[in-house]
């Protein structure tokens, strides 16, 4: 049994990504195709005709819809067959699935549930994608060849910085294992802060903001089941404040992480960096947004070689250590949200 949680909203692509020509994506492995219509409205399809099978997004958008590059046949943004080539009548069943779908704050969500239970109130909300003055944005998307858990895993246990992202964002990496942890729960998941004050700066925040000393650091992410983190990180010169709420006008960012599964063992990372610093110098921006995708690369690495040894081994044997303790509630939050009446049980 799949154990895809369905009825969630997911991202299926940056807005920008769907212009005039069809997108195929899978998403809890079912094949997608994203397109626009001549309005720009965005609409997603399952990715097969139903005349033969082959995918649309193998076709091109017209002026009624997607038409399949096959034999030509026409499908509307709800999946109605709206022209057959040669043929006046139109079976009634000559339709493919539609899937609920929402552009918000860049990014295009998908709903591949129960069309009935897609509430877009639930879609979160990233207002420094639509900030360019004081929170200029740069967007990207990797596909990564393991479980989209794993990638949460990841953001969620921050003491891999010191070790994966040594050369990058981590620094030293006893500042990342000594860090000051507060960790609150949430309706749909947890958010934690970690503080490294009075701590050496990682290169690339001496690199992009010429920190010349110690600095109070900050992390503070958000997860929201069941696939996006918020990231609001940033530094002050040591003893400035930051700690007791002075975190204006420093260095400071904003990292949006969106993982859609694409299978059970693989998914898309949809991630951004938002600048809150020297706005109005574009190379920063640019800069903090090349170093960033290099780091999260590297996770990428990991993840992947860390998914073949679980196939092979499966988990049974792993070790739970402190620093998982925000790893943990956040699979809690994915197991009940998988399995309502059985995590409400077991909790009793
Ligand atoms: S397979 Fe699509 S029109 Fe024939
Ligand atoms: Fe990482």
């Amino acid at each position: 049994m799949s154990s895809f949680i369905r009825n969630a909203w997911y991202i299926v692509a940056w807005a920008d990504e769907v212009t005039s020509a069809p997108l195929a994506r899978r998403i809890c492995n079912e094949p997608v195709v994203v397109f626009r219509d001549t309005a720009g409205k965005a609409a997603a399809l399952s990715d097969r005709c139903c005349h033969r099978g082959t995918p649309l997004s193998l076709g091109e958008v017209v002026a009624a819809g997607i038409q399949c590059g096959y034999h030509g046949q026409v499908f509307d943004a709800a999946g109605r067959c709206v022209h057959i080539p040669g043929q006046e009548r139109i079976p009634e069943k000559a339709r493919v699935p539609s899937y609920p779908i929402v552009e918000k704050d860049a990014l295009l969500w998908i709903w591949v549930g129960e069309a009935e239970k897609a509430d877009p109130s639930l879609i979160i909300d990233l207002p420094q994608h639509n900030d360019p003055q004081r929170w200029p944005h740069r967007h990207n998307v990797y596909h990564i060849g393991g479980s989209y858990l794993l990638m949460i895993d990841n953001l969620m246990d921050l003491t891999h910085l010191g070790y994966i992202h040594r050369k990058t964002i981590g620094g030293n990496p006893s500042a990342h294992v000594g860090a000051k942890m507060e960790t609150v729960r949430t309706d749909r998941g947890l958010k934690f802060t970690r503080w490294m004050l009075d701590s050496v700066p990682p290169p690339t925040y001496v690199n992009v903001y010429g920190f010349t000393g110690r600095v109070d650091r900050w992390q503070e992410f958000e997860f929201i089941a069941p696939g996006s983190v918020k990231q609001w990180t940033g530094a002050l010169d040591a003893g400035t404040g930051a700690y007791e709420g002075k975190r204006d006008g420093g260095f400071q960012f904003h990292v949006f992480h969106g993982l859609s599964p694409e299978t059970e063992k693989s998914c898309h990372y949809f991630w951004s960096t938002a600048t809150g610093f020297r706005q109005n110098e574009p190379e920063v921006g640019e800069r903090f947004f090349i170093e960033s995708g290099a780091t999260f690369l590297e996770d990428k690495v990991f993840v992947e070689q860390q998914q073949a040894r679980l196939d092979e081994f499966g988990e049974d044997w792993l070790v739970d250590v402190q620093s998982d303790a925000a790893r943990v509630h956040m699979r809690r939050v994915i197991e009940r949200m998988r399995n309502p009446g059985a995590a409400t049980l077991a909790a009793e």
